[in-house]
């Protein structure tokens, strides 16, 4: 079982690695894999839930599909994201909802995409006994306020601004920060800057950890950005597997005698009346 003190320990010995998931069979390769986090991001609104953005991303999603990754792995710290709109309200709403990814998903810990509005329920959480991860840099939920994509913390004083976030959210007690697109070297600085661990994506070598989004490394994505790596080619593996079945099943050689036949004496347990 990896724990958040862990985590902790594992920071600038060994490296942390951490990936995406929203399904339980998905999830159970990723901990066999010996993959230290599990991260049910909300990028599963564009990874598989057919969105444009993370914005739609609701509650019930991240519990439907935490509950699925949490109940599928035995071994991995499962973080789950909270989304655009459940938490911006009130201290109030974000320990509500952080609570009720603990309780009815079952999940070990929160992110939450911070920023200056994100100190006091960081630190309301980890208080609480819900851990929280932070997440600074390009945070996907602002995409109407950035504009777009693209990669934050490139002059002095946006550098300086995440540095100060940081420092903030490790005050409050969170237990760890992605930080995504950004310079290597502001990476870098950060991560020397505090001592909870750093996860980067799109943010250079020098984090404590390395994220992905699981469906970029695989090879499913329509579209993976640029600080990606694709490890594997399942796209091709999935449209080989679909044609082959709907040939067979085209040409009458599925289903065989040996998916029909049914042994003498086994008992249909919902035979019809
Ligand atoms: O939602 C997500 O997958 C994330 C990671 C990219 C860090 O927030
Ligand atoms: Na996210």
């Amino acid at each position: 079982m990896v724990t958040v003190t862990d985590l902790r320990r594992k920071a600038g010995e060994e490296r942390i690695t951490m990936l995406t998931a929203y399904d339980a069979p998905t999830a159970s390769v990723i901990d066999e894999a010996g993959v230290d986090v599990v991260l049910v991001g909300d990028s599963m609104g564009n990874a598989v839930m057919g969105y444009d953005s993370t914005i739609p991303v609701t509650m019930e999603d991240v519990l439907s599909r935490a509950g699925a990754v949490a109940r599928a792995v035995d071994d991995a710290l499962v973080v789950a994201d909270l989304p655009f709109g459940s938490y911006g309200q009130s201290l109030e709403q974000g320990v509500e909802n952080a609570t009720r990814l603990l309780k009815e998903a079952g999940v070990d810990a929160v992110k939450i995409e911070s920023g200056p509005h994100t100190v006091d329920l960081t630190e309301r959480l980890a208080n609480t006994g819900i851990p929280v991860m932070a997440h600074l840099g390009l945070t996907p939920q602002h995409v109407n306020q950035l504009g777009g994509y693209g990669r934050q913390g490139t002059t002095q004083e946006t550098a300086e601004r995440i540095l100060d976030l940081a420092t903030a959210h490790e005050d409050a007690g969170a237990f760890s920060l992605v930080l995504e697109h950004v310079p290597a070297n502001v990476a870098a600085d950060v991560t020397d800057a505090i001592d909870i661990p750093t996860i980067g994506i799109g943010a250079g070598p020098d984090t404590d950890g390395q994220v992905l989004v699981i469906t970029d490394v695989l090879g499913l994505s329509e579209w993976s950005p640029p600080f990606a790596e694709q490890f594997g080619d399942v796209r091709a593996e999935m449209e080989s597997a679909v044609d082959d079945y709907r040939e067979a099943v085209e040409s009458g050689e599925f289903p065989a005698e040996e998916h029909t036949h049914v042994e003498e004496g086994v008992e249909l347990r919902y035979a019809p009346a």
